[in-house]
Order: C-alpha cells, then sequence, then structure tokens
C-alpha cells in the first residue's frame, strides 16, 4: 500500500503486453527495487497471477463494473468483490478511454466508486477537460466531475486529473497551470472527501518527469504510454526517488 508521505506512481499499461512480458517487466522491476509508491494497472486476467508471483508489487485493475453487486448473471463483468478476493489494493475508474470508447459517463464511475470503496480497495478516479473546455471554464468544470463522480468518503481516494487533450499526445499543461488546477481542486474536494491524493496524468514521459515531481501540490502521476518501456519507465521511478 502506498505511503501518503512519498509521491506516487501510477503505470497504466492498457490492453498492453502479453503474460510473459508482463511477468518479465515486473521481474526486472523487482530486480532492481521494491518501491512502494509505484502502482502497475495490468490487463485483468494477469492480475491473480501477478499477485501471487510478486507480492512486493501492487497492482491495480483498469476497470470495474457499475454494477452493485458482488456476484450474479452479469456475463464479463468484474466486481470488485472478485479483485479484493485476489488481493487487489487499486481500480482505475473513469478513465476517458472507456468514457470515449465505452461510453461511460459520471454517473457509472460514481457507482464504480461506491463499489471500489465498498471493498475496501482504493480508486484511482480519471477526470479531465477536453481541448474546448480547456479555454473555458476548466475548474467549474472539473469540480462538477468531482460532484458527480467522487463519493463523499472519508476513505482513500486518488483522483488522477487528465486533461483529454494531454493524453498520448505529447502535449502538456504547464507546471503552473497544473499546479493552479490542483490547488483549486484540493481547496474543493476537502469539502467532501478528506483522504485524497491526486495525481496528473497525459503525455508524462522522463523529460517531464523531473519538473512534475517538484510540483509541490501534486502527489504524482499516472503513466500511460510511457510506462511500456521498462527503461524510459524506470528513469520516472527515478525522478522521483
Ligand atoms: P499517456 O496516457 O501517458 O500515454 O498520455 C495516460 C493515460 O491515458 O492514463
Amino acid at each position: 500500500m502506498y505511503s501518503k508521505e512519498q509521491k506516487i506512481i501510477i503505470a497504466n499499461w492498457k490492453m498492453n503486453f502479453t503474460l510473459s512480458q508482463a511477468e518479465e517487466y515486473c521481474k526486472k522491476f523487482t530486480d532492481l527495487l521494491t518501491d512502494d509508491n509505484v502502482i502497475f494497472a495490468a490487463p485483468s486476467p494477469y492480475l491473480a497471477y501477478l499477485v501471487n508471483k510478486f507480492p512486493d508489487i501492487n497492482f491495480s485493475a483498469q476497470n470495474i463494473t457499475s454494477i452493485s453487486k458482488d456476484f450474479g448473471a452479469y456475463t464479463g463483468e468484474l466486481s470488485a468483490r472478485m479483485l479484493r478476493s485476489i488481493n487487489i489494493d487499486y481500480v482505475i475508474c473513469g478513465h476517458s478511454e472507456r468514457r470515449k470508447y465505452f461510453h461511460e459517463n459520471d454517473e457509472i464511475v460514481m457507482k464504480m466508486a461506491t463499489n471500489i470503496l465498498n471493498n475496501d480497495i482504493i480508486p484511482i478516479i480519471c477526470i479531465g477537460e477536453n481541448s474546448d473546455i480547456a479555454t473555458k471554464d476548466r475548474v467549474g468544470f472539473l469540480l462538477n466531475q468531482i460532484d458527480n463522480c467522487v463519493p463523499n468518503s472519508s476513505k482513500s481516494i486518488i483522483i488522477a486529473y487528465e486533461p483529454l487533450w494531454a493524453i498520448g499526445t505529447g502535449v502538456t499543461p504547464t507546471t503552473h497551470e497544473i499546479s493552479d488546477i490542483i490547488s483549486e481542486i484540493k481547496q474543493y474536494i476537502s469539502k467532501v472527501a478528506k483522504n485524497i491524493t491526486i495525481v496528473y496524468g497525459g503525455s508524462v514521459n522522463s523529460d517531464n518527469a523531473p519538473l512534475l515531481s517538484k510540483i509541490e501540490l501534486l502527489d504524482g502521476v499516472l503513466v500511460g504510454g510511457a510506462s511500456l518501456d521498462f527503461v524510459e519507465f524506470m528513469k520516472i521511478v527515478k525522478a522521483y526517488a
């Protein structure tokens, strides 16, 4: 489980790697270091195996059902109770790719986050504006998203601020912009949820990680594409060491 004292680095592998590639990656990682503040969001079919094989690594699922049942006749669905039973401590929900390709909206994300918290798992709830909103009322949009998809809870919650226009594009907001947005979110969120960690995601790489790691209010990063290359990812981890 991550410590609040250190910043966290979440690697979102998305729909990548075979099991043997994932295993080889984890093996290389554990050979180099044990870092409690790194979390790997691996594809679901590999989770139970990886958790058993690498007990010192933190793993996250990438998605979960919005149906508020532990078990039942819901073909293809994956419940928080199932993830708890294989010792998964984190689940990403509301990623913009899920919102875009699978029509998951704030209402659905709120249900997922609630299911996750009810099973004592930490949700990594993704929020973020598109490029049009970024030039208009960005903060208003983000706070509204928080109202609609972050449960009112005293349990640990991770919010990933991921501007849609920064994901996979190589373009990022400036460190000032990120700092201002995180400050607004933190002030606002303290009214609804007390135990919040906020990370930034969107084109994080080994070039910008040293700068991002210095943003005081920011609690870490969520890395997509750059986490697939082991050497590149380790450079990002080192920027946070
Ligand atoms: P990226 O992805 O780092 O490739 O931009 C981030 C994400 O989608 O979470």
